[in-house]
């Protein structure tokens, strides 16, 4: 594997062979129910292993009777000893002891009382960030153990035996577009895409790739059905949580693919369900790729590891 380098968008309109991800081990938080759902079906359907950590007990003792090779964990992802244990069982009940794919997919979207406006001649109250707890910290602590646990696999020495590892995030249309009313959930989402910058051009160090998943509008629980009626009365058409779970294995699939969004999308928009924005780079902008080699020769040298 080498560092990163921009090549363009991914061709999301081509038959692709997912067998390369049989018999690997993934971990899918917020696994138990919706587009997690999904991924943790498309990724058995491949022949892969994995591990859900959710807060649904219920549904996920039922995925977990009802699917072959899958393993439900109760996990409050906020909580860092839920998620250690999650990795370890997941170490435990992987038949290569390895975690090669971790879908940070757990998220929220609440009310947001940043936005809410405290009613007039009152004192504005603290408002409540917990969508910032689950969508960002809980999702910081998911990529800290999926590293740990790339770099104890792999090392740190590029390699051709180094093995292929993944971690994906998941954004939302709310990672690029302009989304009302809701500051917190977007900065949450945008957040993904910041984390897979951030780690894009030292992950092949360790053998890894990083990429983002971001769907429209899918009809899950994360909204009320109110919710989800008045996008249907308005004429907007919803992305499927299947054409999610096809983009995974895309991605999973394909060790080329490092660095990239992809939009889980309306039929109308993309024949498969899902395609690559290319909202990354700045090709043909000279003045902004000058820039960013500034920025990666000038990155501080005492942040750590990898330099
Ligand atoms: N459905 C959509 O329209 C849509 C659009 C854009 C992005 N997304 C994103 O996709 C992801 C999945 O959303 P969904 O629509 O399937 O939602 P969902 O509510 O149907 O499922 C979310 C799952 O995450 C679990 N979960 C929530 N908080 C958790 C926590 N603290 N710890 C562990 N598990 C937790 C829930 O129990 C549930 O099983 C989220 O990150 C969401 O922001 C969804």
């Amino acid at each position: 594997m080498e560092g990163y380098k921009h090549r363009g968008p991914v061709n999301c309109d081509v038959d692709f062979d997912p067998s390369n991800l049989k018999g690997k081990t993934a971990i899918v938080t917020g696994g138990a129910n919706g587009i997690g759902e999904a991924y943790v079906r498309a990724l058995v359907a491949a022949e892969v292993t994995v591990c859900i950590g959710d807060l649904d007990a219920a549904k996920g003792k039922i995925l977990e009777a009802e699917l072959p090779g899958i393993k439900f964990i109760e996990c409050d992802i906020t909580k860092w000893d839920d998620q250690v244990r999650l990795f370890r069982e997941a170490v435990s009940f992987s038949p290569t002891g390895k975690i090669a794919y971790v879908v940070a997919n757990a998220g929220i979207i609440r009310q947001d009382d940043v936005f809410s406006y405290s009613v007039k001649n009152q004192e504005p109250s603290k408002p409540d960030l917990s969508t910032i707890d689950v969508n960002i910290k809980g999702t910081l602590y998911t990529v800290k153990l999926s590293l740990h646990y790339f770099v104890k696999q792999n090392g740190q020495e590029p390699s051709s035996i180094q093995e292929d590892t993944c971690l994906v995030l998941i954004g939302s249309g709310a990672a690029f577009l302009d989304c009302l009313r809701i500051p917190q959930y977007s900065a949450t989402k945008w957040a993904m895409r910041g984390i897979m910058h951030s780690l894009r051009r030292t992950s092949f160090y360790y053998g890894g790739r990083v990429n983002v998943i971001s769907p429209w509008y899918v009809k899950t629980n994360i909204l009320s059905e109110e919710d989800f009626a008045h996008v249907t009365d308005v004429g907007v058409q919803f992305a499927e949580a299947e054409d999610a779970g096809q983009c995974l294995l895309r991605i999973l699939s394909d060790t080329s693919i490092n660095g990239h969004s992809f939009f889980i999308a309306a039929r109308k928009w993309a024949s498969r369900g899902y395609m690559d924005l290319d909202l990354d780079d700045y090709p043909g902008n000279t003045l902004l790729l000058e820039v960013q080699e500034d920025q990666v020769k000038s990155a501080p040298v005492s942040m750590g590891l990898f330099v």
